[in-house]
């Protein structure tokens, strides 16, 4: 980014997101219009509103002048336009910014740009006429095969929680809602409409609802949406423990509980347990189908009639619905922003968070940055040519342009540098390594000063073809954690042929890498890093953005040594998955149990070096106050995440090694210092005791442990709470 675009972009994040749209009534003032508006409507009025109306709506009362709710998908981008059934539109303004995917935005370890995600989306959602954005997605990685975690965000509840915060407020302050999903529990693909997750309370207190407890209490959301599976016995969408008694009772949630698309699979178990809003096409009902047959459709009006459901649970939804309406001017007279689409702003942000979310994983002998002397890239391999946006399932995104890894080092080289292309590999299902590309690549490899490999993952084989999933994708999880299409024979090939090789990854986790882990010099994951994505990681490539992503998730050398698979079961067996590795999720568990992975939670490369020095910590009525210097001492600017953990010494129930309980994203210039302070309150100490069914801190002795990533450790401290 040249330093005018710069500015234009720090103009763009902070002055019209700051705009802010919140409805101009008091909680109060929104109850009493509600009520007034229940009170006119009858009950077939009422329960038009507690259903879908079409695929993406549910119903309005018109005499009222109350609206269908719009939603659409999705986490990092409007969905393409489906109208009122299933069928994509043709002809209409629907290719939008492609924002990269969940993960991406958690690499960056930045709120600021949680914030920033959100409101284009925010902007975009009001621009395409919706009202609610059907993310983010914040399910814990549990298992590195989840089809989905390329959506959602991390396998630490405490980075989950801080991101999450600002993306809803970024899409909320747009005056559209925001949709976290899925509560609780949907942590794999496999089964995901039948099967019954256990866990117990202290995992599900720990690990599993942190992040939507931020999104509820920090971030305001206004809508939420239940998952597929069962939790503990009962469908998770109609579960009267998790949205009844945690979400609504114990957290206050205020706004509206909707299924997943199609998750409600009884009426009486909705309409008690909390459901407010039945969503999903009931395909079986055919090309048009009768919403009213759906579960939470006119049977709920007989029951009502008949005495068994009383009315005030159905006014009970209803409120919830208006409130939602209310807060964000879809009633109330009070005007909507118009909303922007496919600005030069929307497209910074994407970049963005795409340049502070790639993480560069190995440099081995600084073979990256490219040296200036560089003057052929060979580029090998499909994922450098191929566009994603469309794939992964519902989240999928028309992009207006996609900039590829090979358009991207192409418009970044210039002409000074000769790039060649090969695929290397083809994406086939079952496809294992072809002879004829791999000969092909190893030519160009020689040919070249440098190579640059991008294979990894992909969303589907076909992205005409909806559910012709792969490996990034919903719906399906992948079917281990090799690297497919033959990409290990290519990319062992290639090194041999040419040492100067960097591996880009693309995908949404952690990939068996250890056939050539030690050999590659380089190498970058580069997520789904959005529509500006190519740019991004050619500007790293190139040396023009220092690296400054980090892991949200631990990358395990074997798919064996995950715990979902070593401690628990995955994906469990046809009916029930236990969670019997419990707490130990990610490093908590490969730290306490001395696995080492082939890359930490937290870990990530930059151009620069960064020294922690003159750690300090205050401890009193039981909060901390952690404070040290960090400086820049190489010679380009960088961006450091210090991150904070936090460990007992003498435990009354077990706990991991260490856990995240801060972390601050500094920004430094070369030789630049700055005192990072980070505060702790009590809840940083504090453990889930299952046998009192309460959090609860132990006094003693804490260790403050600050580091780089989970496993290098710069500054250790210890205080008495
Ligand atoms: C997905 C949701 C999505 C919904 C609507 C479901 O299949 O699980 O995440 O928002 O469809 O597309």
């Amino acid at each position: 980014m040249n330093s005018k675009l710069k500015l234009l972009f720090l103009f763009c994040i902070i002055a019209p997101f700051s705009v802010k749209a919140q409805s101009r009534y008091s909680d109060a003032e929104i109850a009493f219009k509600s009520d007034s508006l229940i009170k006119l409507m009858t009950l077939q009025e009422k329960v038009t509103m507690i259903h879908a109306s079409s695929s993406f709506t549910s119903g309005g009362v018109p005499r009222l002048g109350i609206p269908e709710l719009v939603t659409s998908d999705g986490p990092h981008g409007v969905r393409v336009e489906h109208g009122r059934g299933w069928t994509v539109l043709q002809n209409v303004l629907d290719s939008g910014t492609y924002l990269p995917t969940g993960v991406c935005l958690a690499s960056t370890w930045n709120p600021k740009l949680g914030y920033a995600f959100g409101s284009v989306l925010g902007s975009e959602a009001n621009f395409r006429g919706k009202d609610v954005i059907l993310g983010p997605g914040i399910n814990i990685m549990r298992s590195p095969l989840n089809g989905r975690n390329f959506e959602y965000q991390s396998e630490d509840p405490f980075l989950v929680s801080k991101m999450v915060v600002g993306y809803i407020k970024g899409v909320q302050d747009q005056g559209i809602s925001a949709c976290v999903k899925h509560f609780a529990g949907n942590n794999q693909e496999t089964l995901r409409g039948s099967i019954d997750v256990q866990m117990s309370e202290r995992a599900l207190r720990e690990i599993y609802l942190p992040g939507f407890k931020a999104a509820v209490q920090e971030g305001g959301v206004n809508t939420l949406m239940g998952s597929y599976n069962k939790f503990r016995g009962q469908w998770a969408t109609q579960n009267n423990y998790l949205i009844n008694q945690i979400l609504k009772k114990e957290w206050g949630f205020k706004g509206l509980v909707m299924s997943d698309w199609g998750a409600v699979h009884s009426t009486t178990q909705a309409l008690w347990n909390g459901t407010d809003l039945e969503m999903g096409t009931d395909l079986s009902l055919g090309a048009h189908p009768d919403y009213g047959k759906f579960f939470m459709g006119d049977t709920v009006v007989t029951l009502v009639k008949e005495g068994k459901i009383p009315e005030y649970i159905i006014n009970e939804k209803v409120r919830r619905i208006l409130y939602v309406m209310y807060k964000t001017n879809m009633l109330g007279g009070q005007k909507r922003q118009k909303g922007e689409y496919n600005t030069q702003a929307h497209q910074l942000t994407a970049e963005k968070v795409a340049e502070e979310g790639i993480v560069l994983l190995k440099n081995q002998d600084n073979i990256l940055p490219l040296a200036a002397n560089v003057k052929s890239i060979a580029v090998i391999g499909y994922n450098a040519d191929r566009k994603q946006a469309f794939g992964g399932g519902s989240s999928q995104v028309k992009a207006f342009y996609e900039v590829t890894p090979l358009q991207g080092l192409k418009n970044i080289a210039g002409k000074k540098v000769k790039i060649t292309y090969c695929k290397g590999y083809n994406i086939v299902r079952n496809g294992g390594p072809d002879q004829t590309l791999i000969q092909q690549a190893i030519a160009a490899a020689k040919k070249a000063n440098m190579v640059i490999v991008v294979g990894g993952w992909t969303h589907g084989y076909d992205y005409n073809v909806w559910d012709d999933n792969a490996y990034d994708a919903e719906g399906t999880d992948k079917p281990n954690m090799d690297m497919p299409f033959g990409q290990n024979e290519l990319i062992k090939a290639v090194i041999a042929a040419n040492p100067k090789t960097v591996v880009v990854l693309m995908g949404g986790g952690p990939m068996d890498i250890t056939q050539w882990v030690g050999d590659a010099k380089g190498i970058i994951q580069a997520w789904y890093p959005g529509m500006e994505g190519g740019n991004a990681l050619a500007k790293i490539i190139f040396g023009q953005v220092n690296p400054s992503g980090k892991l949200p998730v631990s990358f395990p050398k074997k798919l064996a040594d995950a715990p979902a698979i070593k401690l628990g079961q995955y994906p469990g067996d046809s009916t029930t998955v236990n969670y019997f590795d419990d707490i130990y999720v990610g490093y908590r568990y490969y730290d306490t149990f001395n696995v080492e992975p082939q890359f930490a939670f937290g870990h990530g490369l930059s151009y620069t070096t960064f020294k922690y020095s003159n750690l300090q910590v205050s401890a009193a009525n039981k909060q901390a106050t952690v404070t040290f210097t960090l400086k820049n001492t190489g010679a380009v600017d960088g961006a450091e995440v210090a991150q904070l953990y936090v460990k007992q010494e003498k435990l009354n129930l077990p706990r991991p090694d260490k856990e995240l309980k801060g972390f601050e994203k500094v920004f430094l210039k070369a030789g630049e210092e700055k005192t990072v302070t980070i505060t702790l309150d009590q809840d940083a100490f504090k453990y889930f005791n299952d046998v009192k069914n309460e959090w609860e801190m132990d006094p003693g002795v804490f260790d403050f442990i600050v580091g780089s990533s989970s496993r290098d450790i710069r500054l250790n401290g210890k205080a008495e709470l």
